[in-house]
């Protein structure tokens, strides 16, 4: 098993949403990242935003010229998994959430990885104790659940499943405060800390807006002024997206089988008619759209 502070050489899975900004904040700490996608334009795109990351950074003066150039130079692309993970200390999967797929990467990744490597994935809600399945030890198998943007988004969950040893944990958490982020240690349970908690504070402003208890405007300033919340849950979720959030939300519902977590019918509706939030123009908000 490395100790993380060791962990030099990072292959990411994945180099989407969160792929390339998981590969841009390693590659900061000084990592050499080996950056994969299945899809090689995916890969020129992600390493494009990493450059457009780091380039606006330069011009907010957070980030030096040379400290720049040097984290892109840090970061080399690859059309092969088996490549990726060559000698990498950590392995960091972000493909799209499908437990087959991962599944399937996992099997990959894992015949090529160095024994001593973790093993991570950065599932939003499938369970770590099943995608630990497919790889020939899961006691080096964790969550690292980053957040979008990731090289903003200082919270990261560490999800342990009932097979991770301590020492990957420890490991884990270790390199989430390299990273300048902060560890939250969940255990494997469906939506985690944040998810569990967010969904059953977003439904329920959703349902008083059905009720006509306020309108969303003022549900919001509630928690933003009274609760100190940065931004209220209808926002957020309109931020995140009203069908992303129905789907957490049936999801968690059936797992936790508990009323907390059921979506609104109001909610049900919205989707339906397309009003999906920003992405869309029209949520809770509205945001410029048709
Ligand atoms: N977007 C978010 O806000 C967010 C936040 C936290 C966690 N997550 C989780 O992170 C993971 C990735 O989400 P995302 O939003 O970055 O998705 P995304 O669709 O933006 O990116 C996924 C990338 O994976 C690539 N891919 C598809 N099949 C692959 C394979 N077999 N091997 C390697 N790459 C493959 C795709 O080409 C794509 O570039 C998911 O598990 C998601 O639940 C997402």
């Amino acid at each position: 098993m490395s100790e993380t502070n060791d962990v030099r050489r990072v292959a990411v899975l994945g180099a989407g949403t969160m792929g390339h900004g998981i590969a841009q904040v390693c590659a900061g700490i000084g990592c050499s990242v080996a950056l994969y996608d299945i899809d090689e334009a995916a890969v020129r795109k992600g390493l494009e935003r990493i450059r457009a990351n780091l380039d606006k950074g330069v011009e907010l003066g957070k980030v030096a010229a040379d400290e720049r150039d040097a984290v892109l130079e840090r970061i080399v692309t690859t059309s092969s998994v088996a490549d990726a993970v060559t000698g990498a200390d950590l392995v960091v999967e972000a493909a799209p959430e499908s437990f087959e797929l991962k599944e399937t990467i996992f099997g990959e990744a894992d015949a090529g990885a160095p024994d001593h490597a973790i093993l991570a994935t950065n599932t939003s809600s499938l369970s770590i104790e099943k995608i630990a399945r497919a790889v020939s030890d899961p006691a080096r198998f964790i969550g690292l659940h980053f957040f979008n943007p990731v090289h903003i988004m200082k919270l990261v969950e560490v999800v342990w499943g009932p097979d991770t040893s301590d020492a990957t944990r420890l490991a884990a958490v270790a390199f989430v405060r390299r990273l300048g982020k902060e560890p939250v240690v969940v255990k494997d349970s469906p939506g985690f800390a944040s998810s569990r908690l967010g969904i059953v504070l977003g439904m329920e402003a959703i349902r008083m807006v059905e009720e006509g208890v306020a309108a969303p405007e003022d549900i919001d300033r509630a928690m933003e002024l009274g609760y100190r919340h940065p931004m209220g849950p209808l926002k957020l979720t309109d931020l995140v997206g009203l069908d992303v959030r129905l789907g957490i939300a049936e999801y968690l519902h059936n797992t936790l089988a508990s009323e907390a977590f059921r979506p609104p019918e109001l909610l049900r509706r919205m989707v339906a008619a397309g009003k999906l939030g920003k992405k869309s123009g029209q949520g809770f908000y509205d945001w410029g759209g048709s």
